[in-house]
């Protein structure tokens, strides 16, 4: 059955660029006769009806708009198959004939959970500050966010050679490290602890030590929230009662996942809301639309929510070797 009615939603934490994505979504159907409902605040809106036609016109002027127009959520009711049964019957009821959601891991987990019970095809765009999705090196925001992280390293190094001070900056990246490991690369951090890694407190207080040895007077430890010690400052903390360094935190939080998307995530989100939406017209159902190595991808629904994708260890390396 041809597609003619497509809704969409954003859903999760919201990300730099998912207006973007909307804003493709929306043309991008349009443009191929296929008209465009938007779900206001994810699954909750979905579980409750909250539909809104949108127009060309409804996406016009959102694209270097952090945020989401159409709001989001996270939605404890659509974990649940009734949950997800009441937003099927306000699906049918508006003659959807497919969805589009925009969003992370828990995001997929819920469109892969839909499609399980619902007859017409759902799709993904993948879009986290976390870049944790299978299937796409690359989710959308994540670039902003590593930016905005970026900027506040190197703000906070100037405050620390002012005082030669050691500072330890939390990162969001709530079970990966990737925001935490291209900022800690990127700001020249002294160390980086990420939840991929293990027992490296030790590793990290020697670094420190043997730094301070050789004459360096500050340092900046990026610490990822997940990390295994639990957050910067029960890493500072344990840091401080092992080599006795005095220290300050800060906390950086969801200043990472406001604010005007790059360029680079703005093409993202319009390159991969695109391909979602081409994917169904060409017959696809349950994937989401990504890119390895700069190539289009689509991976199951399934398999991107519930496969690990590793962080690229030599890039830890390297930050190791450089920060010395
Ligand atoms: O969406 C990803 C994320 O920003 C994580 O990095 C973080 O742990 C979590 O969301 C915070 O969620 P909330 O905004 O619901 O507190």
């Amino acid at each position: 059955m041809a597609i003619q009615r497509i809704a969409v939603l954003t859903s999760g934490g919201d990300a730099p660029g998912m207006n973007a994505a909307l804003r493709a979504v929306v043309r991008y159907a349009i443009y191929h006769g296929v008209e465009v409902v938007g779900v206001r605040r994810g699954y909750a809106g979905l579980i409750a009806g909250d539909f809104v036609q949108m127009h060309l016109t409804s996406v016009s002027g959102i694209l270097h708009l952090g945020g989401t127009i159409l709001k989001s959520s996270r939605c404890e009711e659509f974990k649940t198959s009734e949950g997800r049964q009441r937003a099927i019957v306000h699906l049918d009821r508006g003659q959807v004939d497919a969805l589009i959601v925009i969003g992370g891991n828990g995001t997929t987990t819920g469109a892969a959970d839909l499609s399980e019970m619902w007859d017409k095809p759902v799709m993904g765009v993948p879009s986290t500050i976390d870049n944790d999705l299978y299937g796409t090196d690359y989710t959308i925001g994540f670039d902003t966010a590593v930016n905005t992280a970026l900027e506040a390293i190197d703000r906070l190094r100037d405050t620390a050679a002012s005082h030669d001070r050691l500072l330890f900056v939390e990162v969001m990246g709530r079970d990966a490290g990737f925001i935490a490991l291209l900022t800690g690369l990127a700001g020249g951090a002294e160390g980086i602890l990420i939840p991929e890694i293990s027992g490296d407190l030790d590793g990290l207080c020697e670094t420190l030590v043997a730094g301070r040895r050789r004459g360096k007077q500050s340092s900046i430890v990026v610490v990822a929230e997940g990390n295994e010690t639990g957050g910067a400052f029960a890493v500072a903390e344990q840091v401080k009662k092992r080599v006795g360094l005095d220290y300050r935190v800060c906390v950086l939080g969801h200043v990472q996942r406001g604010g005007s998307p790059t360029a680079v995530d703005r093409l993202r989100a319009s390159r991969y809301a695109a391909w979602a939406v081409q994917a169904l017209l060409d017959g696809e159902r349950g994937k989401v639309a990504g890119e390895v190595k700069g190539e289009p991808t689509l991976t199951p629904l399934r398999e991107a929510c519930s496969r690990k994708k590793d962080v690229d260890m030599s890039l830890y390396a390297l930050a190791r070797i450089l920060s010395s």
